[in-house]
């Protein structure tokens, strides 16, 4: 596992934007480039930064294809705190992906569970995701899976622990009885069998979760640990994610790393 850490918020989103353009860029197969991508606050600068440099004309979105992590259950498209919404707020809209070629998990799919194999089957018919982005919770889920969501899992339904609904209750009023209490997801399993994962760690209070990632051990309480297994995962996090990893490891990063390179 890499962990690249930068300064600050605004430096991690640049270098993570940085990394996606190099990985587009570098891509030159007839099959378009599978990308995974995450909702919440830590990606928001990093749509930033594509979104310069697409309208730069320094990467194209014609042939990439996008598959977004989650999205809750009983939200229309329209609710302003849907993730589709979110996605075309602070993305879609503004960049030239074709519109076909965005996946969304249907919030709104009379049967759930048939939704969530189609995604994984749709997944699958690219041959997989060759890059996906993420964010954790504080809690080191990875999209929603909560603590003690198999390390295997597949894309489906989850239910969100009251943890979580307290802190996304930022969104909604700060009234968490009014955050829905379940989303469709997809799976560790799904996130690790991409090709490359690059998680973006920022702030203070994911400091606990930054360190269960890298220096604990594989465990289901953290889900975000199972990137150990994967054989190119990247953790970018800024200083402030930092505070709880040991002054070895911190080094240990900061010694590897420093050679400039994407
Ligand atoms: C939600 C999303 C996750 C995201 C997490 C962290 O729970 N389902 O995919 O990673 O929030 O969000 P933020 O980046 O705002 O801390």
């Amino acid at each position: 596992m890499r962990v690249v850490i930068q300064e600050d918020y605004g430096k991690m989103c640049k270098w993570a934007a940085d990394y996606i353009v190099s990985k587009i860029n570098a891509h030159k197969e007839d099959r378009p480039f599978v990308l995974g991508l995450p909702t919440g606050s830590s990606p928001i600068g990093v749509y930033q930064e594509l979104i310069r440099r697409n309208k730069a004309g320094e990467v194209t979105f014609k042939n990439v294809v996008t598959f977004n992590m989650d999205e809750y259950l009983g939200l229309e498209r329209e609710h302003d705190q849907s993730y589709w919404y979110f996605m075309h707020d602070q993305l879609f809209d503004h960049i030239d992906i074709p519109a076909e070629n965005v996946n969304i998990l249907n919030g709104m799919a009379e049967d759930p569970v048939a939704e969530c194999a189609r995604y994984e089957a749709k997944i699958a018919s690219y041959g997989g995701v060759d890059l996906f982005l993420g964010g954790i919770g504080v809690d080191g889920h990875l999209a929603f899976n909560e603590p003690f969501t198999s390390l295997s899992s597949r894309t489906g339904v989850r239910d969100l622990t009251t943890d979580t609904l307290i802190v996304n209750s930022r969104f909604f009023g700060n009234d968490p009885s009014k955050v829905p209490t379940q989303a469709l997801s997809v799976g560790i399993g799904t996130v690790t069998d991409s090709k490359e994962v690059l998680i973006l760690i920022s702030g203070h209070n994911k400091a606990r979760a930054l360190a269960a990632s890298v220096e604990g051990g594989v465990s289901q309480k953290w889900t975000c640990s199972a990137l150990q297994l994967h054989p190119a995962a990247i953790i970018a996090c800024d200083e402030a994610a930092c505070g709880e990893l040991t002054v070895d490891t911190y080094k240990y990063f900061l010694d590897i790393e420093k050679k400039e390179r994407l």
